[in-house]
């Protein structure tokens, strides 16, 4: 019994040495290890041996199963890292296949506008200070000389959040609250967001507003012209024309809007300008005393310049556009171009 369960073993090493591949090595183990294999087949012959030889026959025999076991698993895990090493070798890296884009944000229009207000002023020596979106009925209309049931608040389609509190309806709050923080002198530019009831082709409900403001000693109406002039000349290009048109604020006293020649059609009269050859850019006019009265500044020491210009506004006419919805579709296409 001894020899056949040798010559088993030999046949299948032998075999295993001749054959290649993955299935063929599986088909030898089946072949002799299996249920039906001729190892298995082997053991359960031993029951017909004598009672003397069963435990010599069955110690070889079991010692050739388990070595037929390791012999073919390592010829397995030898195929499986051969077969590895050829995929390394033969498999290439395309690098011809293009990278993964990864797009570069950008400044929106309206930002990059707004910044570039601001610098226009940082060179003038004003500091930029900021102020709450959701503001005080008090910063936003009272102390600006906004008297509770004067008709001037009817223009502004306030959006009110409790009866003492509004989405600001223009950035000048902010001139009160760093005159009640600070004494003078004071140089401010403030940008901001601004909130009014309104939406049309030319008016947003949320909007940008830079606003502007001087307080110190001998402030007079001839340096509010002299800033302007030097802002609309960087920003707009030394040719362009401006003018002082009188108005209304509450809070100035006189009051002026400023308005520069038509940059589409260089004064001629076109659509955008409604024919008149001028473009509105901006409100301004010197702080009113009562102003003064509700920050504690006496209004015969000190006096005081402002100003509030639209964003929107300014970029609509810088590049063209009729529409300010545009601005806030989140279209990449268009936001893209500038
Ligand atoms: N706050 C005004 C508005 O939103 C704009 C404005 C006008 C601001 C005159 C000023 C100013 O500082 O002096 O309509």
């Amino acid at each position: 019994m001894l020899e056949p369960l040798k010559r088993l073993e030999e046949e299948a090493l032998a075999e295993l040495h001749q054959v290649r591949g993955e299935a063929a090595v599986q088909a030898l183990i089946h072949k002799y290890l299996g249920r039906k294999g001729r190892l298995t087949h082997f053991l359960r012959e031993m029951g017909k041996l004598f009672p003397e030889e069963r435990p010599v026959v069955g110690q070889l025999a079991n010692q050739v199963k388990s070595n037929l076991e390791k012999a073919t698993q390592d010829f397995l895990e030898k195929e499986r890292q051969r077969q590895k090493a050829e995929r390394l070798l033969t498999e290439e890296v395309d690098i011809s296949l293009p990278g993964r884009p990864f797009p570069r944000g950008g400044k929106h229009l309206i930002t990059q506008v707004t910044e570039e207000i601001v610098s226009i002023f940082d060179h003038l020596g004003f500091e930029v200070s900021e102020g709450p979106e959701a503001e005080l009925d008090y910063y936003n209309f009272e102390a600006l000389n906004f008297p509770k049931d004067h008709p001037a608040r009817d223009m502004q389609d306030t959006f009110y959040i409790s009866p003492n509190i509004v989405l600001r309806t223009h950035t000048s709050p902010i001139q009160v609250r760093m005159m009640e923080k600070r004494k003078p002198p004071l140089r401010v530019i403030a940008p901001g967001k601004a909130y009014r009831h309104d939406s049309d082709p030319t008016h947003s409900p949320m909007f940008h507003q830079v606003e502007g403001f001087i307080v110190d000693h001998q402030v007079t109406f001839a340096d509010l012209k002299g800033t302007l002039h030097y802002f609309v000349q960087q920003f707009f290009g030394p040719d362009v024309q401006m003018r002082f048109r009188p108005s209304f604020f509450p809070f100035t006293e006189p009051s002026a809007e400023v308005d520069i020649q038509c940059v589409i059609c260089q004064g001629a009269g076109c659509p955008v300008c409604k024919k008149s050859g001028w473009l509105e850019i901006l409100g301004s006019g010197m702080i009113d005393p009562e102003v003064f009265h509700f920050v504690n500044y006496d209004p015969e020491v000190y006096s005081g310049f402002a100003f509030g210009l639209g964003v929107e506004r300014i970029a609509m006419l810088q590049v063209g556009l009729n529409d300010i919805r545009v601005f806030y579709e989140n279209n990449l296409q268009f936001l893209q171009q500038f």
